[in-house]
């Protein structure tokens, strides 16, 4: 690809000087990994000059999911977010969306692309897009993520570019940039096996919609993950015994099949566990985030390859990758959100899906996102996008969080986000709890017995035993008794049901 020279050269506050009081903007990143960093903290800066002036400037953000501290924190430290979808980790946006001062809904993450382009989301006057590469025609080479922006360009009146030196021009070749149709001519998504590729290597825009280019030189702004202590680690071997256990019983095929894992140091965990284990073959992944652990155990040649939309590694593991660019170009894809996350590819190739979950009940419904069903935590993410249309669903979580003043397996999960009709199997470091072909109350004994800390057997079990009333023995008086429990005392433990 040749470079392009006909765009114009922006400064940061060139680029933030285009966009106004009440624009919704598309930014580029999927968790730090390829998110926009300068043109937003530029625009945070000019929203502060906005409101010191006494003007209103605020944007609509959408971006792929979760992005660094240069796009949401500085936006939300400026007061300059309307409104934010579909996923954050940002504690100070986090913060503000708590108090109800920002506006935030939640979405499938395989959902947001075409809810841009059905105008959902209101009109995106501008894509900001962090590239490694563009050319004059209109070849666009993105970085550590594809997310949404292929989506973000295509339906934004212009684009701005962010040609970040941090990542390699020879990049070109990890990404495959496909985008279905809408309905009523949409057609099935033509990929049958982790490593299709069914689109473009480069993002193709009309070079006409580029306003600008600024030049920047910043390493993406993922953190390190935390070694895993004993509980991350015994749920990594859970999760493994469990997967070793299925295919000696025939119900996985022997060759195994495709994971997805979640975000953060659990899923870090069962990942190595997986690797580790030698009743499990080397796999492939079609997962939305590619974590540090993945590039190891391609290394080992555990993980054959990985599909993904970003490529979310701390510092010194991108540098690694970078340093042997053709190894990992042959063992990995990067692929809009809309398709790694897509429930027909997820369906249709046989996905595992491994996610964790802030709380479980004991029917097997699951909350990912909120605390004590008020606060929010991050958001859904991909979690209900591979769940629901898993070969085998797996949600994982440690038994207690807060030093065991809460159970994360409650009577009723005080926000939904997956249902037991999708939700196939529960694991904390306590055990496994299959709940595959049980009824409510099997499903109750499977989850308090195996999964459950000690401390809270005895008050779980006392919450259903002796109800004898319907197909679920619910007591609608009493279900969130442990939650109020820790609203008052700061512990759940001793719960008596009958007051
Ligand atoms: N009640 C209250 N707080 C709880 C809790 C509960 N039941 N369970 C966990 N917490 C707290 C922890 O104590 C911790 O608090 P701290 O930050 O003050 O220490 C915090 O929640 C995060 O817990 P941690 O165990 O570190 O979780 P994590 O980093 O593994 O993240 C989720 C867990 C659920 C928040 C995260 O996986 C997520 O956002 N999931 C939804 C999206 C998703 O699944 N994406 C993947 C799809 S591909």
């Amino acid at each position: 690809m040749t470079t392009a020279t006909s765009y114009p050269i922006l400064t940061a506050d060139a680029a933030a000087a285009l966009i106004n009081d009440r624009d919704i903007i598309g930014f580029s990143g999927f968790t730090p990994a390829g998110a926009a960093k300068d043109i937003p903290t530029a625009i945070a800066q000019r929203a502060i000059a906005e409101h010191d002036a006494g003007r209103p400037f605020k944007i609509g953000v959408v971006t792929g999911a979760s992005t660094g501290d240069s796009l949401d924190g500085e936006l939300a430290r400026a007061n300059a977010v309307l409104f934010r979808t579909p996923y954050q980790s940002d504690k100070f946006l986090r913060a503000q969306i708590n108090k109800g001062e920002t506006c935030f809904f939640d979405m499938h993450l395989s959902m947001l692309p075409q809810a841009a382009r059905y105008g959902f989301l209101g009109k995106i006057k501008y894509a900001v897009v962090e590239a490694a590469a563009v050319s004059d025609d209109g070849e666009i080479v993105l970085t550590t993520s594809v997310g949404a922006s292929n989506t973000f360009c295509h339906v934004a009146d212009q684009i701005l570019i962010e040609l970040n030196e941090a990542h390699p021009a020879e990049l070109s070749g990890l990404h495959d940039i496909y985008e279905p149709l809408d309905p009523p001519h949409r057609r099935e998504i033509p990929l049958y096996s982790c490593g299709d590729r069914i689109g473009s290597p480069v993002l193709k825009v009309d070079p006409k919609k580029i306003v600008g280019i600024v030049k920047t030189n910043r390493p993406d702004e993922v953190g390190g993950f935390k070694e895993p202590d004993e509980v991350t680690k015994q749920i990594g071997e859970n999760v493994a015994t469990f997967l070793a256990g299925e295919i000696k019983a025939g119900r996985i095929p022997k060759e195994f099949l495709p994971i997805q894992s979640g975000v953060g140091n659990i899923a870090n965990a069962v990942l190595g566990a997986l690797g580790a284990n030698p009743s499990i073959p080397p796999f492939e992944m079609y997962s939305e985030v590619i974590q540090d652990s993945v590039i190891g155990l391609m290394q080992s040649g555990d993980i054959k390859f990985g599909s993904a939309t970003s490529l979310t590694v701390s510092p010194p593991v991108l540098a690694e990758v970078y340093a042997n660019l053709d190894f990992f170009k042959a063992r990995m894809v990067l692929r809009p959100q809309e398709i790694s996350n897509h429930p027909e590819v997820v369906r249709r190739l046989g996905i595992i899906s491994i996610n964790t979950a802030i709380e479980a009940d004991i029917w097997g419904n699951i909350n990912s996102t909120h605390v004590m069903g008020n606060n929010l935590m991050n958001g859904i993410g991909g979690s209900g996008d591979f769940t629901r249309n898993a070969y085998i669903s797996i949600f994982t979580c440690p038994s207690v969080a807060k030093g065991g003043a809460i159970s994360t397996i409650v009577p009723m999960v005080a926000h939904l986000d997956h249902s037991e009709h999708s939700v196939q199997v529960l694991i904390t470091e306590q055990g496994i709890a299959d709940l595959r072909g049980k009824d409510p109350t099997e499903r109750a004994r499977e989850v308090v017995d195996k999964c459950s800390h000690p401390d809270y057997r005895k008050q779980l079990h006392a919450y259903f035993d002796n109800v004898k009333d319907g197909h679920t023995p619910q007591t609608l008086r009493t279900a969130f008794a442990m939650h109020e429990a820790f609203m008052k005392n700061k512990d759940m433990r001793g719960v008596d049901w009958t007051s």
